[in-house]
């Protein structure tokens, strides 16, 4: 059992981390700036809607293993590791905004006692050669006979599943300079019986950047290929199970729709295609993920507006507005500049989300949020779903023909059955779905084959 003290416990994932390691048996001092969530913390809330999460904020407060607080001096001094998870931003240029590492790893050097040794671990995802800046920023502050190791450790924690990520990585990736820091923070992980890779620290650092960038990519790449499909008549699902098969690409990450958002993969790429620039070379790989990216929004709305012959006017019903299921995140979410477009274009937007409305209700208030899928319907001209919640494809689509005053689908995620809304009476269109109504065979289920001509 280690004393740990997590610098950003109530982020994302400070406080994923926090409770997990608690959990484990450790005993964690979770700081953080903000004195509103650290007294909700400790009263067992969580500001985050992350499955499972406040059930284990709970019993690690009750076993006596995990506690909240402001006080940096409560809660850095004689612990073993402090993990650094505070907010890494993105600038306008695609810049990293470090001042919160910064000014964390100062508060951590002053505070760390003499004659003892403590592990930083960089935690929240940093341009390469931050565990390097951390270093410096320590050794400029902590006082004499501290010893202090300096260990990336990226996370890649997926929204929604934060906590089977922690508890069931694939891998753990420590870069450190010192192999006996990395063996530390493997140790912690031990009952995880996860693989460890250690390496230098700036190899750890682009791990995780370029993981991040490649699934970017994949999706990106499957859009594309998509957008090909829609205009030559051929099915993006059926493409995506007959290349998923091949081991050497895979069947994850294939989902063709509104793309990706999020608080990591578009603010990674971009940081990365930052790092690039910045070194002198010419990212176009990275540029081009995210110009799809971004297409694929504009692309989605000028389709309703073809659709509809014109917007001006139209009640448009949207289905989801978080970035993706299971989470209330909104940042980075098509369904913003979706939104944006149709208002721009004169349409009357009703939106429905499962999580997300709260959040959105702030952030767009000329929309009008609906108590359900339905309401959110009624009257409309055209539903467009954003947000592939598994709730929208249980949807009855007979009483949603009986309440819309139109009678499109414009289903940005796939996610639903085409002839479940066309056997309804309503117009279906996917994306990349050139074949529509047509569903992906049986092929790969050991099923016999089943001709798709
Ligand atoms: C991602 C990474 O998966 C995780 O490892 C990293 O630590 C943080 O970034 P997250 O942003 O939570 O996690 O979501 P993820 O489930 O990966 O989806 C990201 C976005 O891509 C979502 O908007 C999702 O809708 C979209 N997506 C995902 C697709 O459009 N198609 C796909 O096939 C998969």
């Amino acid at each position: 059992m280690s004393a740990i003290c997590i610098v950003g416990g109530s982020g994302y994932v400070g406080l994923g981390y926090a409770t997990a390691l608690a959990e484990l048996g450790h005993e964690v001092v979770a700081l953080d700036v903000a004195a509103d969530r650290v007294a909700a913390l400790n009263e067992g809330h969580s500001p985050i809607f992350e499955p499972g999460l406040e059930e284990l904020l709970r019993r690690g407060l009750g076993s006596g293993r995990l506690r909240f607080t402001t006080d940096a001096d409560d809660a850095i001094p004689g612990r073993a590791f402090v993990f650094l998870c505070v907010g890494t931003p993105a600038l306008s240029n695609g810049e990293t905004d470090m001042r919160q590492v910064r000014s964390a790893a100062i508060t951590i050097g002053q505070r760390l006692r003499p004659n003892q040794r403590t592990i930083v671990v960089n935690k929240s995802t940093m341009p390469i050669g931050s565990a390097d800046l951390v270093t410096q920023l320590l050794a400029e502050h902590v006082r004499d006979g501290a010893e202090v190791a300096v260990v990336a450790n990226p996370e890649f924690l997926r929204e929604g599943a934060a906590l089977h990520d922690i508890f069931h990585p694939d891998r753990i990736v420590l870069g450190a300079s010192d192999r006996q820091a990395a063996e530390a923070v493997a140790a912690l992980y031990a009952p995880l019986g996860a693989p460890v890779l250690i390496t230098d620290r700036r190899s750890a650092e682009m791990v995780k950047y370029a993981a991040n960038a490649f699934l970017a990519t994949k999706i990106s790449f499957i859009n594309e290929v998509a957008q090909v499909c829609e205009a030559l008549g051929a099915d993006v699902l059926t493409v995506a199970e007959g290349i998923g098969a091949d081991p050497r690409i895979g069947p994850r990450f294939l989902q063709a729709g509104l793309g990706f958002g999020g608080s990591c993969f578009p603010k990674d790429v971009g940081a990365l295609a930052h790092m690039a620039d910045a070194a002198g070379l010419h990212p176009q790989l990275l540029r081009a993920v995210l110009d799809i990216n971004l297409d694929l929004r504009r692309r989605f709305v000028a389709k309703a507006e073809r659709s509809l012959d014109g917007l001006d006017g139209r009640t448009i019903a949207v289905w989801g507005l978080a970035f993706k299921e299971d989470t209330d995140d909104l940042r980075e979410s098509p369904a913003l500049d979706v939104i944006g477009g149709l208002l721009e274009r004169g349409a009357v937007v009703r939106a429905y989300d499962p999580a997300a409305m709260a959040k959105a209700a702030r952030l767009m208030p000329a929309v009008t949020m609906a108590a359900d899928p339905y309401a959110a319907a009624g009257g409309a001209d055209a539903i467009l779903i954003v947000t592939p919640w598994k709730e929208f494809a249980g949807v009855d689509f007979g009483r949603i023909a009986g309440v819309m005053r139109g009678d499109l689908i414009l289903d940005g995620r796939n996610l639903l059955d085409p002839e479940a809304v066309t056997g309804a009476g309503l117009r279906y269109a996917g994306v990349g779905r050139g074949r529509t109504g047509a569903v992906p065979s049986a092929i790969l289920s050991g099923a016999p084959v089943v001709s798709r001509d």
